[in-house]
């Protein structure tokens, strides 16, 4: 089957999905599809004055298949809208799936690096396969052309594992250079790097950062690049076991920072840190804009989880788009795009500057919120203070700051997945707590000190979210500020009138 013709009949296929899509727990302002499954955001790229995002995408069920590349675009990283499936598998560089890569702009051609998967021994024995990489190309940025000559890297390095995918791609001076997840044939996670003069001819340079034992079977998705004067390597670590109340989801999405040298590519780094504590936060990819801000987003679930919407018709979402920063210790910090404020509509003032005991309660219409809370620590005697989302009456996602243990914790446990329990983020404790919470229909974002922790989970209430509580606990806690805004739908374009400005 022609290329043009698997991806017309995924278009068919996705439209008669999505005509039966259950909206209770759609996003309102996260990317998704219009219906059946994603995964991994792939090819973030500004292009001609726009933001693109792919995803990993399987137009035809609900559940994971032959992968495509489903396609977003938006002017401004707030307003997003859907674009035409870009890759479809089946051509001989990629037979079952366009799995994960990245996009670059060479030259006014928007071009597509991407992984072909290839099952060796039938489609159902999963662990059999061989994986290439790929080239796609696009002058208008929607409709694609895989190139004649793919795969472009037909093969891992002699020395390593069959796992072998997800390039990341950026130039440096005149050279580009490709990231790849990658893991050792004893099975230690690794990334790999390549360089080319070109896009098409690649020549393997050898390993950029590996596992000590320590760090799992197999990196994916690792995205690689300058910020703030260091280096950092994100990358989602697959068979990593559980500490304490670190790495708990089933695999892990986290980073390096070090310094590195182009030439000998030897990149020194320090420890692994997480990059998000919540439940659903995988696969991470960033772009580069033209102000110079490095933009995260991740897949907004985790494999293997359960997945209620699958039920409605639908699975999978991505986070917002984080801007990330290094702070002096060299620690991520994650902070919502600027953008994120054209999707406010109106604010609500809760209170500022009043003392709590044990808890003061709102009601809420709405579905779609951001909320912000400013605690000031130094005149609290309180143990804990926080944040409670309700969802009818039984329901609540909890928000928690443990001020003498310095950990903030985000309780899922009574949000509609109940064996998703509590995630834990370490957070030094500072004069001012200061959280940022975005609710979307079924999810959540905590933001906490500039970025400083973050927790990104998936909930799913009974209702739409009923009321909002702050909390304090074992004693009385000083309130700076308490207020929330009302975000707008923008797949469902109510309310663009009353939109706030930046
Ligand atoms: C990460 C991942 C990638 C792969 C893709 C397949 O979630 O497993 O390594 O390319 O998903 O959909």
């Amino acid at each position: 089957m022609s290329t043009l013709h698997s991806i017309r009949n995924a278009a068919e296929a996705l439209k008669r999905a999505s005509e039966k899509v259950d909206p209770r727990y759609r996003p309102g302002y996260h990317i998704a599809a219009p219906a059946n499954w994603i995964n991994d955001p792939n090819g973030m790229v500004q292009f001609n004055g726009e933001y693109h995002v792919f995803y990993q995408h399987h137009p035809y069920d609900e559940h994971w298949g032959p992968m495509h590349w489903g396609h977003v675009k938006s002017k401004d990283l707030a307003h997003w809208e859907h674009c035409p499936i870009a890759l479809a598998p089946g051509d001989e560089c990629d037979r079952d799936g366009c799995f994960s890569g990245s996009a670059v702009d060479d030259n006014g051609v928007l071009t597509l690096i991407y992984t072909g998967h290839h099952y060796t021994h039938g489609e159902h024995e999963k662990d059999i396969f061989t994986q290439n990489q790929n080239i796609a190309v696009s002058r208008d940025g929607i409709r694609f052309d895989k190139l004649g000559a793919n795969p472009v890297i037909a093969e891992p390095p002699a020395d390593s594992a069959h796992h072998f995918r997800d390039p990341k791609v950026w130039k440096h001076g005149d050279t580009w250079y490709m990231v790849l997840g990658n893991a050792t044939p004893d099975g230690r996670g690794r990334v790999i790097r390549y360089h080319s003069p070109d896009l098409r001819r690649w020549t393997y340079d050898g390993v950029l950062a590996e596992s000590d034992g320590t760090l799992g079977f197999m990196w994916e998705c690792p995205d690689f690049f300058e910020l703030d004067g260091r280096h950092v390597l994100l990358f989602s670590p697959q068979g990593m076991e559980r500490q304490g109340d670190r790495y708990m989801n089933l695999f892990q999405t986290g980073y390096l920072v070090g310094d590195y040298d182009y030439e000998t590519n030897e990149f020194r780094h320090g420890e692994f840190r997480e990059m998000d504590h919540g439940h659903d936060f995988y696969a991470v990819q960033t772009l580069l804009d033209d102000r110079g801000r490095r933009i995260a987003i991740g897949w907004m679930d985790m494999w293997e989880s359960d997945m209620p919407t699958k039920s409605h018709g639908w699975a999978g979402a991505l986070t917002l788009p984080r801007v990330l920063n290094l702070d002096k210790d060299g620690r991520l910090l994650m902070n919502p795009a600027e953008e994120t404020e054209l999707l406010r509509l109106a604010q609500f003032p809760l209170g500022e500057a009043f003392a709590l005991t044990d808890r003061r309660r709102v009601s809420l219409k709405e579905s779609l919120l951001e909320i912000r809370v400013v605690f000031d620590l130094t005149g609290s005697s309180a143990e804990k203070v926080g944040l409670i989302l309700h969802g009818g009456s039984a329901e609540e996602t909890v928000i928690l700051y443990d001020i003498a243990q310095e950990k903030l914790t985000l309780d899922a446990s009574a949000s509609g997945k109940p064996q998703d329990g509590i995630r834990t983020a370490p957070l030094l404790r500072n004069d001012l707590l200061t959280l940022r919470v975005f609710v979307d229909r079924s999810s959540v974002e905590v933001f906490a000190n500039d970025g400083l922790a973050t927790l990104t989970s998936r909930i799913y209430p009974a209702e739409s979210p009923s009321g909002l509580e702050l909390v304090a606990v074992g004693g009385e806690a000083a309130v700076k500020e308490w207020k929330y805004w009302s975000l707008k739908d923008v797949w469902n374009e109510s309310g663009k009138a009353e939109s706030a400005e930046l």
